[in-house]
């Protein structure tokens, strides 16, 4: 069998392993669907193919006969389809309102999409993360929402996928039910590092969740340059500018703090901390030349000691201070 009606932990060749309740609840429908459409697809070709043989005209002469209309047979081929039709639907239905509707005892996460990279925020646990942690066996409610462009949130293990829009939230929600790392995807094309916008939802037991919580607070304890490093990374600041001097959409980070850049205007001007805390509020007022200049601002998001914190930790990637 190419697939069974139940959700396999296994990937198939038609579907992702199956790590959710989503999935166990689209799959068989899914199952269903391709073998209902395999049936008709063989009866009604294999039919057109058979009559189109034993009916077809043999002489130039020959003339068909007259067939009259059989009431017993329109009644069936209109009754059955519709009883099936019927019959998706309801299944259909009620599994879309199931994956639509979050159920109570929900873990509230905010999820922020930008260019390009994702953002997680439990507000109730005060936790921020460039990775979605979640305990298995969990319900977990995502709210959305973008600052710049349309993404789109996409699991394929949980069956997962809605549209992260901004000015605008959207809601989507997932238990998962296997321990284990899963890729985040981003299913709407926002530009050049599109393919690139991927994070990771990490499913681990509750002790482990629990655990994770605990060592993702004590943040403000933090040495100043830690928690910058910390915040460039919650922030997915190195989806764009990497740390080890590697090319990038956006300048590395490594060596940058103290150096001298030149911008698109041809002007140019070290960078200070006055330039760190531009480029983080207000991105596109001096982009570096070579650049397009697409960082979305982090105004609201990063407060005045954040920014401190990581022009600290800019400093101490390079040796020279301005
Ligand atoms: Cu974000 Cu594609």
């Amino acid at each position: 069998m190419l697939t069974s009606l139940i959700a396999s932990t296994e990937a198939t060749f038609w579907l992702p392993r199956a790590a959710s309740t989503g999935a166990e609840a689209v799959d068989p429908l899914f199952d269903a669907l391709v073998w209902v459409s395999w049936f008709f697809f063989i009866l009604i070709a294999g039919l057109t193919i058979w009559f189109a043989v034993r009916y077809r005209r043999r002489r130039d002469d020959e003339m068909g006969e007259e067939v009259r209309e059989s009431k017993a047979l329109e009644v069936v081929w209109t009754v059955v389809p519709t009883l099936m039709l019927l019959g998706i639907f309801y299944w259909g239905f009620t599994a879309y309102v199931d994956l639509t509707v979050p159920p109570k005892n929900i873990l509230d996460v905010r999820v922020t999409a930008r260019q390009w990279g994702w953002q997680f925020e439990y507000p109730e646990q005060g936790t921020k993360s460039d990775q979605l942690v979640v305990p298995v066996g969990q319900a977990v409610k995502l709210t959305m929402s973008s600052v710049d462009v349309i993404h789109s949130f996409y699991v394929p293990e949980f069956r997962i996928k809605r549209d992260v829009l901004p000015d605008r939230y959207s809601v989507t929600w997932f238990e998962a039910t296997d321990v284990g790392d899963y890729d985040i995807l981003c299913a709407e094309y926002c530009g050049t590092s599109h393919s690139a916008m991927s994070a990771l939802v990490r499913v681990v037991t509750k002790p482990e969740f629990e655990a994770w919580l605990e060592a993702e607070s004590g943040f403000d304890d933090l040495p100043l340059a830690e928690r910058g490093e910390l915040l460039v990374r919650k922030n997915g600041c190195t989806q764009c500018h990497s740390l080890d001097g590697a090319p990038g959409v956006a300048p590395t980070f490594l060596g940058s703090f103290g150096s001298e850049r030149t911008f698109i205007d041809g002007s140019t001007q070290v960078m200070d901390r006055d330039y760190v805390r531009e480029s983080i509020y207000y991105p596109a007022r001096r982009v570096v030349k070579g650049y397009v200049g697409q960082m979305p601002t982090y105004k609201g998001t990063l407060d005045d000691d954040d920014v401190s914190a990581i022009a600290e930790y800019l400093a101490t990637m390079t040796k020279k201070e301005p």
